[in-house]
């Protein structure tokens, strides 16, 4: 997804006033109807409607009339609002070119008032995760209701506090520098993803690295999930950088043991087939494939049998950290939801055809939003508005009135204000997400349509689409 940066400075402190107040309702509405918007922003003489539409002129917020008149964030808003909020921390002082599209993520260089480039990771769940449609559906069938951008904030929360908790104690990762929203600051690694690499010196060290690097974060109770040639940087001297972390679990979940095999396999069949070098065969390596059990019993008996409260074995430490962090138990049981989904998801698409595993979602904006929770945390709301006494006041505004409008859409017919209110983690029982079924299936309608056109025309994979999208973040920007 392209990042506009230059739209920044035709944004006025009004504009994101409104956009802030559309992120404020988005903790009760899925799609925040114009008075709301108008009472939490208060902008004289209609500038509210004014500001909507610049909002909208710059895709920053999406515009819907099917029930009643609303808006809601589009990614590239809630990209604003983290940037913003960057930059007004004084974290960064502007932004480089896209040095990386992931599966669920945009990475751009980012630098500071002392010319030091960073990276920053804009989390984008969603945008692939429809690839096995109905493992998706059944994981929305348990869930009450749901947001792309929220559990793209929970994801960057996750990998913030996995990030620093692991640099603290001394893995080679990069080092966390800041979070808001769905954005992670971090250090630069230099070096590239192994990946890239037809070759290496020492092959026996590196390999050796890497699975001490998985067997030590086992011993600390947890498990990559993801640790593959994608997600382990080399640099000229053959040392390695771990990256990517947000989809981490505890060495006590269910699937642990499933996946940290599934990692270490991987790693397997990387060094065979693409750098020639097999561990199987080499003699001298201390250790080719780690026994799961072995390191969770032999680590949980030097803790003395664990947390002592029934808690994750080996988890002690690290939970406290992470809780300090902000990065709460609930959370992580939401992400290892979203993990285990995505795992047999990818399982479900490998044995489907190669065609199909390569679908993508087409419109990358056209993502189901929003719950109560997604509206951002005391950290995240207040990000664009820059006087405190201002945002608080926005906040109870946006509490208050969406109370008031909640009860009048109950009158209205109720189906909105049930969209409104039935709000992730408020009850926890409950129908899927209206919307997100409707956005499914017209997913599904439209993948459908494209494999008829493939079948038709030719093949028409990604690729092309991702070179357009690496070439399209080029240029610095300074704020
Ligand atoms: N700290 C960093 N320093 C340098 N490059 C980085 C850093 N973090 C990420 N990158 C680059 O961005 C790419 C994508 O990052 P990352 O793996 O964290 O995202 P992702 O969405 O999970 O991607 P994927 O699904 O492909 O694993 C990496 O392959 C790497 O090239
Ligand atoms: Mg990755």
């Amino acid at each position: 997804m392209k990042l506009d940066v230059s739209v920044l400075r035709l944004l006025s402190k009004d504009d994101f006033r409104v956009l802030t107040a559309v992120e404020m309702g988005q903790r009760n509405h899925v799609i925040v109807p114009i008075p709301l918007v108008e009472s939490i922003a208060k902008l004289k003489w209609g500038g509210t409607h004014r500001c909507l539409r610049e909002l909208l002129k710059h895709k920053l917020v999406h515009h819907e009339n099917r029930n009643y008149d609303g808006y809601r964030l589009t990614y590239m808003g809630y990209d604003y609002l983290a940037l913003r909020t960057f930059v007004q921390r004084g974290s960064i002082t502007g932004i480089g070119r896209q040095i990386g599209v992931g599966k669920e993520s945009d990475v751009f260089e980012a630098t500071n008032e002392d010319g030091d480039v960073l990276i920053l990771k804009l989390h984008r769940l969603g945008r692939t995760s429809f690839r096995a449609v109905k493992t998706k559906r059944d994981y929305l069938r348990h869930r009450n209701s749901f947001s792309w951008l929220y559990l793209s904030r929970l994801s960057a929360l996750g990998e913030y506090a996995f990030m620093k908790a692991l640099g603290q104690r001394g893995f080679p990762v990069p080092e966390a520098l800041d979070q808001n929203r769905h954005a992670v600051l971090m250090s630069l690694v230099k070096g590239y993803p192994i990946v890239q690499v037809h070759r290496v010196q020492n092959p026996n060290k590196v390999y050796t690295d890497i699975i001490r690097c998985a067997v030590r974060m086992a011993e600390v109770g947890l498990v990559h999930c993801d640790f593959n040639e994608f997600n382990v940087m080399i640099d000229d001297d053959e040392e390695i950088t771990m990256i990517d972390f947000p989809q981490m679990i505890s060495v006590r979940h269910p699937n642990a043991k499933h996946l940290f095999d599934r990692d270490i396999e991987c790693l397997i069949k990387f060094f065979q087939n693409k750098l020639h070098y097999d561990p199987e065969e080499d003699e001298s390596l201390e250790c080719v494939r780690p026994d799961f059990d072995e390191i969770v019993s032999r680590s949980s008996e030097g803790q003395g049998g664990g947390t002592g409260d029934g808690g994750d074995v080996c988890q002690g430490p690290l939970d406290v950290e992470l809780s300090a962090s902000g990065f709460q138990a609930r959370d992580r049981k939401i992400l290892s939801e979203h993990v285990a989904a995505d795992a047999r998801g990818s399982e479900e698409e490998a044995a489907s055809s190669g065609e199909e595993s390569e679908d993508n979602v087409d419109d990358e904006d056209d993502i189901p939003a929003y719950d109560k929770s997604g509206g951002g945390s005391a950290d995240d709301a207040p990000a664009s508005v820059d006087d405190d006494e201002a945002r608080r006041e926005m906040a109870r505004r946006a509490e208050g009135v969406a109370d008031a409008s909640n009860q009048q859409e109950g009158r209205d017919g109720g189906k909105d204000a049930e969209l409104g209110t039935q709000a992730f983690g408020q009850s926890g029982q409950g129908a899927p997400h209206k919307e997100v079924q409707q956005w499914a299936r017209s997913h599904q309608r439209r993948r459908v349509k494209k494999q008829q056109r493939l079948k038709l025309g030719g093949r028409n994979t990604n690729k092309s689409k991702n070179e357009k999208r690496k070439g399209g973040g080029g240029g610095e920007f300074v704020f």
